[in-house]
């Protein structure tokens, strides 16, 4: 994660949020969330989801962002303090083994599970985003809300726009034929598609089955 650490202070001016800030802005209203609900946010980077999410938790909500970047988190935190968000936590440790004990600082108890997660752009630059996915939904109550917005190449007629797209992924180090998302809606009931931004973009949001896909674990089972 060395890049991340390196732009850091400069992520928010780069990172094409006009292009990619939609996907956020679909995904966080469609989870559903209430009034001092839990929320994690994983590869929180800089924090560009936390007042949206925060708006919809409220001052008795918390939000934790979980990112392995040391130099995004202190830009995530220093935003949040300008804001004067109390409740956001951030957490630095990397996600595919994510345990509760890492969110213990964060004001996560130990019987507290998470009413939703949201991941942006950041599954299709894990190594193993099959394990971060696993390693969230240990954390998540039974029908939590779910949010994956990731990207694929363009499709329909913005097809002529898959090199700029793949030149955007191969600079932010994600794998554009990762589709993160399917892994993650096997394990979703009422799932809900948006494709955005000539299907580059890809917004997947649902809540957790109760009993989790068939051979695995029940999605609260503890230990860690
Ligand atoms: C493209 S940025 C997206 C940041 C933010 N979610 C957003 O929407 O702007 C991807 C983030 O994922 C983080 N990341 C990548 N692999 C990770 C891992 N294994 N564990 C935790 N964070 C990770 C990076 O440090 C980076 O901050």
């Amino acid at each position: 994660m060395q890049k991340y650490t390196t732009i850091a202070r400069w992520y928010d001016a780069v990172s094409a949020e006009p292009v990619y800030g939609v996907g956020r802005r679909c995904a966080v209203p469609a989870l559903g969330l209430r009034r001092g609900d839990r929320v994690l946010d994983v590869g929180c980077g800089t924090g560009l989801n936390v007042p949206l999410l925060r708006d919809r938790v409220g001052d008795e909500g918390l939000v934790v962002g979980v990112d392995r970047s040391g130099e995004m988190l202190d830009v995530a935190r220093g935003k949040a303090r300008a804001a004067g968000h109390e409740r956001a936590a951030f957490v630095e440790a990397d996600a595919t083994r994510l345990t509760r004990a890492d969110l213990g600082a964060a004001g996560l108890g130990p019987s507290d599970d998470f009413d939703a997660v949201i991941f942006t752009y950041s599954l299709s630059l894990m190594s193993d985003p099959g394990g971060a996915w696993d390693a969230a939904r240990r954390l998540l109550r039974p029908g939590a809300g779910v949010a994956v917005v990731d990207m694929q190449p363009p499709t329909g007629a913005a097809v002529l726009l898959s090199p700029a797209a793949r030149l955007a992924c191969r600079v932010a180090g994600s794998d554009i034929t990762a589709r993160p998302w399917v892994t993650v809606e096997e394990d979703l009931h009422d799932v809900r598609r948006w494709s955005l931004r000539g299907g580059h973009v890809q917004v997947s949001v649902g809540r957790l089955t109760p009993q989790g896909r068939p051979g695995r674990p029940a999605p609260c089972a503890r230990g860690g």
